[in-house]
């Protein structure tokens, strides 16, 4: 499965994608907006084509979305995932790859959608809290959940040892989300995501 990946910073995910070194998966690139993305050395290391796309060049959001999509339709992917990338995508870019594009997010959607999702559910005093991989409709954060992960929230828990214990999950999950896209049991049919046919 030609895959590529889309990065802003740290790049911890794509770190586990490569490593779990699916057999069924290529990552054929990893586009980063931007060029100080921590994330590319990996890519580099494992021999993975790289490229800049830094959105602070262009004028609008729809314009950035265009070089964006050139740039990943270069490299013919059958599944784009977004790994840690910080840029909320047009519609127009969404519709384009409907169906075979991956989110991560860090909590238990749909609780606690956008940014600082750790620290609000300490503030919150849920005591479980975790991640998902969602297929990426128009609605930020709200598309179908394709896997979750429950991590509990311990009570000398800070931002940092919570972001951990969710991040080891979300390394788990996003390989296992992956490699069931690969395998073709996963499908988007209008809002629900299906795995082997059955809404998740
Ligand atoms: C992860 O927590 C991911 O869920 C969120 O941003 C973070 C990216 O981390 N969307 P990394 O760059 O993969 O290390």
């Amino acid at each position: 499965l030609p895959l590529v990946a889309l990065i802003s910073g740290r790049g911890s995910n794509l770190k586990a994608i490569i490593d779990a070194a699916d057999p069924l998966i290529e990552i054929r690139a990893v586009i980063s907006n931007r060029s100080q993305a921590g994330g590319l050395l990996y890519a580099q290391q494992a021999g993975i084509a790289t490229a800049i796309v830094d959105h602070s060049l262009f004028k609008t959001r729809l314009d950035f979305d265009i070089a964006l999509q050139t740039a990943i339709d270069q490299y013919q992917p059958k599944l784009v995932i977004l790994a840690g990338f910080m840029r909320i995508l047009s519609p127009e870019l969404v519709a384009h790859y409907r169906g075979r594009l991956f989110n991560i997010h860090p909590s238990l959607l749909p609780a606690f959608k956008g940014l600082h999702t750790h620290r609000r559910a300490l503030e919150s005093g849920v005591k479980e809290h975790g991640a998902s991989v969602h297929f990426v409709t128009e609605d930020l954060d709200a598309g179908p959940v394709i896997i979750q992960a429950r991590v509990p929230v311990l009570p000398d828990d800070n931002e940092d040892s919570l972001a951990y214990r969710v991040l080891q999950q979300e390394h788990r999950i996003y390989s296992q989300a992956i490699h069931w896209f690969a395998e073709g049991r996963l499908q988007l049919q209008g809002q629900v995501a299906l795995l082997d046919g059955q809404p998740i």
